[in-house]
């Protein structure tokens, strides 16, 4: 055990030495053009580019009705501790501080304190920059104060009426829109590494999920995983038949919607249930999420809704408008900084801390992008964000088996039938790299 945890902790000191001269890679860039997806389409492009002739949306503030009926369900862990939470609460119970702890803006706090910076004294002239502040809890949040644990769906319609998700639509030109839908939940409790734990907790969550629609028709998903994500093509993630509201009233319209699973404590999202492996590629699964069919969560029955020019949010209802926008324009991080090594919270395995720094908000990540990730791992230094084909599997008893979901071993593979013949193959040619970046690059 003890000799396993310091293996992992050379893996990943060594691999720290090496993000820095990945970052460099000279094939970024043009990864990154490569990547502007939309094959045969017109190129999508970043918000600040759009010109009038381009535009895909009428107006500032407009978000159309295909946004909301494709917006992703999503499948709670049935033990989750930390359900969805709504902002304007969650931010009476801190304050302002910087890195060294001066208080810059003083508990209670409204959602309207938070701006892009702030003036520390009358008699200072330049604002400091929300960038270096952190929101600090005034409760002890190891302690699990109430408004720490969110609030859980309705049974029947999964509306949850004291946590409304955010929504962020970015016209991305030629008749392309990103819909962004973030989820928040006060907490996030890390992972298990071999059975200790947890790792890796901080006060704040930001998840979220991109739909991408071309001239109105869903094309992808993408779905944020601790700082990275999975991509699929929109038909082939899992899909729940749900009637349509108008408001909280039913209607007699049947929707097809998109179904994502939210891990257990860490919310990271995943297109099925089951076990998956995640910051460490392939052959390592010590760092692992949990994802079931626990409570169903709509985030369309509850929402503040907002456009994105790549310079400015507007509200797209008197709801928002009330709250003011500027919010959004805060870069800080939304928890506690990480606690010091002497804190008896604090605890220290090699690989990670108990307690980590708070995230930052929904403008802090990349709402601009024209590839459909976020962001690349360390170990994706090629910046590949390819969109998977079929679902990937999750792995322990939980994992769910049937046609819509790949045997995480790429499309070739995948179309050898009888199945034995396929782990056969699998065994012999495929198993380890190969068949990792078959996976990959086939999906
Ligand atoms: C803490 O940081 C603020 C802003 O960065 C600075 O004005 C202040 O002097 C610092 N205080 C201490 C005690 O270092
Ligand atoms: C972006 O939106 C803001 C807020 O609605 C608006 O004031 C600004 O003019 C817009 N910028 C561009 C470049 O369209």
């Amino acid at each position: 055990m003890v000799l396993s945890i310091l293996l992992l902790c050379l893996l990943q000191q060594t691999l720290a030495v090496l993000v820095p001269w990945l970052d460099d890679d000279p094939f970024v860039e043009s990864r990154i053009q490569a990547n502007k997806l939309g094959f045969g389409l017109p190129p999508v492009v970043p918000p600040n580019e759009i010109t009038d002739e381009t535009r895909s949306l009428p107006y500032e503030g407009f978000v159309p009705d295909y946004v909301i009926e494709n917006c992703p369900l999503v499948h709670l862990y049935s033990e989750e501790v930390y359900w969805p939470a709504d902002v304007s609460d969650f931010i009476q119970h801190f304050r302002v501080q910087t890195e060294n702890g001066s208080i810059v803006k003083d508990a209670p706090l409204k959602l309207k304190d938070l701006k892009a910076g702030f003036r520390v004294s009358e008699k200072s002239k330049t604002l400091l920059p929300s960038e270096d502040t952190f929101l600090t809890a005034l409760d002890d949040f190891n302690k699990d104060p109430r408004w720490l644990l969110g609030h859980k769906p309705d049974y029947s319609s999964g509306h949850i009426k004291d946590a409304p998700a955010i929504l962020i639509v970015v016209d991305k030109g030629n008749g392309w829109v990103d819909a962004y839908w973030f989820y928040f939940y006060s907490f996030n409790l890390g992972a298990f590494i071999m059975g200790y734990g947890p790792w890796g907790n901080h006060v704040g969550d930001w998840e979220h999920s991109l739909v991408r629609f071309y001239e109105g028709k869903p094309q992808y998903l993408w779905m944020s995983a601790h700082g990275g994500g999975g991509c699929y093509k929109f038909d082939a993630v899992e899909k729940k038949a749900r009637v349509q509201y108008k408001g909280t009233e039913p209607t007699s319209k049947i929707l097809e919607r998109p179904l994502i699973f939210s891990a257990r404590g860490t919310h990271a999202n995943y297109a099925s249930v089951g076990q998956h492996a995640h910051d460490v590629p392939f052959f390592f699964s010590a760092l692992s999420d949990f994802t079931d069919r626990g409570p169903l969560w709509d985030p369309s029955l509850n929402y503040l809704g907002y456009t994105f020019n790549g310079t400015a949010v507007t509200p797209v209802s008197e709801r928002e408008e009330e709250l003011g926008t500027e919010w959004l324009d805060y870069l800080g991080r939304w928890g506690d900084k990480q606690l010091k090594w002497n804190d008896p919270r604090q605890k220290w395995c090699p690989v990670q801390w108990r307690f980590i720094d708070g995230p930052r908000g929904p403008l802090a990540k990349n709402l601009d992008r024209t590839g459909l990730c976020q962001r690349s791992k360390w170990w994706n230094f090629w910046d590949g964000c390819p969109a998977r084909r079929s679902i990937k599997r999750g792995q322990g008893l939980d994992a769910e088996h049937n046609d819509l979901v790949g045997d995480n071993c790429g499309i070739l593979l995948y179309r050898i039938r009888p199945r034995f013949l396929r782990s056969l193959a699998r065994l012999v040619m495929w198993r380890g790299v190969a068949c990792f970046t078959m996976d990959y690059f086939t999906g």
